[in-house]
């Protein structure tokens, strides 16, 4: 339909039937489901009437392809026009073949990959009846007790932004209307709600408007240039204000600023939660405001259909700000071919054919690979090809290594840790016992497990938080491993042998009790449906471990905030003239984190030299170019994630220490030499002023060129 036609259909719409476009309900409302669905919020009494159910414009979280299709009909059936439903869900990590979590994604430094496992997440969505995921999730973060760090990929705003574009591309493809096995994507949560004070969910929000120009918003941003169709509000305030009554942040900042022209919805019950903020007094009240500040779907709550209509007829709220928002969401409808083929990409015999397919699950093993973070490796590992292996703790056998949003995957059908190492280590190797559950655990598991690794040449603990652990409500105060496995790592130490520990988690984590316990450590992040196999063949060294780490690891929740694009003070550590007393730091803590981002191990070594700046001064004409020699100095191949970061060293507001600006994987043969090379231009060295104009400033910067954001060759250059 063209935009006249799509006007034509509002103006034969009741206010009603208009304003019921703007409700996006769960599953159970509607007729035909045959379960309930994704619940992800609280379901209370709405006084949702059939009429606005009829006239409704989207569901979320019901997928299926014959269920979505029957709802579609039925739903059809009764619109007074005919409109179809969007269906709507969280496809964050995959649908029924799962992805490693994005922070996991994040550490393969891969966007390539992360994009195809958004397209196979769009896929197999898409022919189980889903229109729109709820992602990417592309906060910013840097607070691991903030349960939802595994949703995005770290903290850093160039990778994100480089993710955001990935994810977005593989979930819609070229054309939405053409692919019908491509989903549109939903970009959230704006604005900023990574930076959540305190970790804790649903939480305030205060940063500068610089500070959150700066960092915050580049991700959303590039995935809104890269076409994503929706944004999603954040359940926070920003400056006093929640994101979903935010004129400034959604119509000012998002829609003229930005040229949005698409969909905004709210997060679950937001803006009847303007309320509880202390933002509206009632209904009425949170109904204008979000509105008023140009959000088009409310879910999962019936502020808009209950007020709205007296609102407009009272003249308070212009008929025209409902049209435009049913304009969007039909115009989104539309684009996705719905008015022409409401069933779309829903289709039960592709559904049986593709969904969790061998293609589908090989990807997901390159990307578990791809992801996994070598921590520390004393030597332990690989793994002798003939070592007796006793495999021990909660994560041993289990299949809860999916994490939190895979909904529609199965844990029964994870490949877990035991199997895959049985199937690779051959007839009664390992030897597997839980020794504990995840938060607790009796004297018989801990006894078993002890006279497993007695008879045992190595051990291999498997350790880690529930997937509920993390996820949406899944904040902690405390980060370190429960203390039951903490127990079972200090039993198994005793015994001196040779040890590997594996975690299985959705952040980082702070390490004390375990990490000087064993001698090897591996992040498996939740890995997803192959993660067993993927760690499994991280462990014997069929693959070789490449993935960095793009968030910081505390020594301690102490430390935290720790994030390595920090700034400077005026008293920091480690100057020349710095005093015993009065800098910048602990008195029980270093100030750096104990695994800095960009950090991984290989079971090769690459060693660097010759880095070279082409010039010592660069101008706006003229980029310089950055190189540096690495060789792989060890016996296996392996590849190395080079990185650039760069530092400003003095500017109108000060600049963080180190910013990444690039980097480049080498895949480098034993003995092989290989070089990396950068352009930076002038560009790239632009950055928010106090008045909030985007631009470099002239002067002196340091290079950074390394294996993290910690290890590196130094350089320098002046901007002219
Ligand atoms: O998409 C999610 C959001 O990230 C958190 N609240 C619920 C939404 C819908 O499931």
């Amino acid at each position: 339909m063209d935009n006249q036609q799509l006007l034509g259909l509002i103006g034969r719409m009741t206010l009603e039937e208009k304003i019921a476009q703007l409700v996006q309900l769960a599953a159970p409302f509607y007729e035909g489901v045959d379960d309930e669905g994704q619940i992800t919020g609280p379901m209370q009494a709405m006084g949702i009437t059939d009429s606005m159910i009829a006239s409704s414009g989207s569901v979320l979280g019901y997928a299926g392809a014959a269920g979505a299709i029957a709802v579609q009909e039925a739903h059809m059936k009764k619109n007074p026009h005919g409109i179809p439903l969007l269906f709507m869900a969280d496809i964050v990590h995959g649908f029924r073949t799962i992805f490693p979590v994005p922070l996991a994604i994040g550490c393969s430094w891969n966007a390539e990959l992360a994009q195809k496992s958004a397209e196979i997440a769009a896929r197999e969505a898409a022919v189980s009846g889903i229109h729109v995921t709820f992602a990417p999730m592309v906060d910013l973060v840097r607070d691991p007790r903030w349960g939802r760090v595994m949703e995005s990929t770290g903290e850093d705003p160039y990778l994100n932004s480089l993710f955001a574009r990935a994810f977005v591309r593989g979930f819609q493809g070229e054309d939405l209307k053409e692919e019908t096995e491509r989903v549109a994507a939903c970009v959230k949560h704006f604005a900023a709600y990574g930076a959540s004070e305190a970790g804790r969910d649903y939480n305030t929000v205060d940063l500068s408007e610089r500070q959150m120009r700066e960092y915050y918003l580049p991700a959303y941003k590039a995935a809104l240039e890269e076409g994503c169709e929706m944004v999603m509000t954040s359940f926070n305030t920003i400056d006093g204000i929640p994101a979903s009554a935010n004129e400034k942040l959604m119509r000012s900042l998002l829609r003229e600023e930005w040229g949005f022209d698409g969909v905004l919805i709210s997060d679950w019950g937001a803006v009847k939660e303007l309320i509880p903020h202390g933002a509206a007094e009632d209904e009425r009240e949170a109904a204008y405001r979000a509105i008023r500040a140009g959000v088009d779907i409310e879910m999962m709550t019936a502020c808009y259909v209950h007020e709205l209509p007296e609102l407009v007829r009272g003249g308070r709220v212009d008929e025209a700000l409902v049209d435009e928002a049913v304009l969007r969401i039909l115009r989104l409808k539309d684009k996705l071919g719905l008015f022409d083929n409401p069933n779309r990409g829903a289709s039960p015999e592709r559904e049986a054919e593709i969904v969790f397919s061998r293609e589908h699950r090989e990807a997901a093993y390159e990307l578990a690979a791809q992801s996994t973070v070598l921590l520390k490796n004393d030597g332990v590992l690989p793994l002798k090809p003939d070592a007796k292996v006793a495999l021990i703790g909660p994560f041993a056998r289990s299949g809860d290594i999916l994490g939190p949003w895979s909904w529609d995957g199965s844990t029964e059908d994870a490949v877990k840790l035991d199997a895959a190492l049985a199937e690779r280590l051959g007839p009664g190797n390992p030897a597997v016992a839980e020794g504990c559950g995840i938060e607790e655990g009796t004297e018989e598991q801990l006894r078993e497990a002890l006279n497993a690794a007695a008879a045992a040449d190595v051990i291999v603990l498997a350790l880690g938080e529930a997937s509920e652990m993390s996820g949406e409500a899944g904040c902690r105060t405390d980060i370190r491993l429960p203390q039951v496995q903490l127990d079972l790592v200090a039993r198994i130490a005793e015994l001196g042998k040779p040890t590997a520990a594996v975690l299985f988690n959705g952040r980082p984590l702070d390490l004390h009790g375990m990490y000087d316990r064993v001698d090897a450590v591996v992040e498996a992040w939740f890995p997803g449906s192959e993660g067993g196999a993927a760690v499994a063949d991280i462990l014997i060294g069929a693959v070789n471990p490449s993935a960095r780490l793009t968030m910081s690891f505390p020594h301690s929740v102490g430390q935290v905030p720790v994030y390595y694009n920090h700034f400077n003070t005026g008293r920091p550590q480690g100057a020349p003239d710095a005093q015993v007393r009065y800098v910048s730091q602990y008195l029980d803590a270093p100030n750096e984190p104990l695994l800095p981002f960009g950090f991984g191990l290989s079971y090769t070594t690459f060693e660097y030299d010759g880095l070279k700046l082409s010039s010592d001064k660069m101008t706006p004409d003229s980029p310089i170019a950055i190189s540096v020699n690495v060789t792989n100095t060890g016996s296996r191949a392996g590849t190395e994630t080079v990185q650039l970061y760069v530092r400003d060293i003095a500017g109108d507001v000060v600049r963080p220490v180190r910013e990444l600006k690039g980097f480049v994987k080498l895949d480098l043969a034993p003995g092989e030499s290989g070089t990396a090379v950068f352009t930076l231009n002038e560009e790239q060295l632009r950055y928010h002023h106090s008045d909030l104009s985007f631009k470099s400033d002239p002067g002196r910067f340091d290079v950074f060129v390394g294996r993290s954001s910690a290890d590196t060759l130094n350089g320098s250059f002046t901007l002219i």
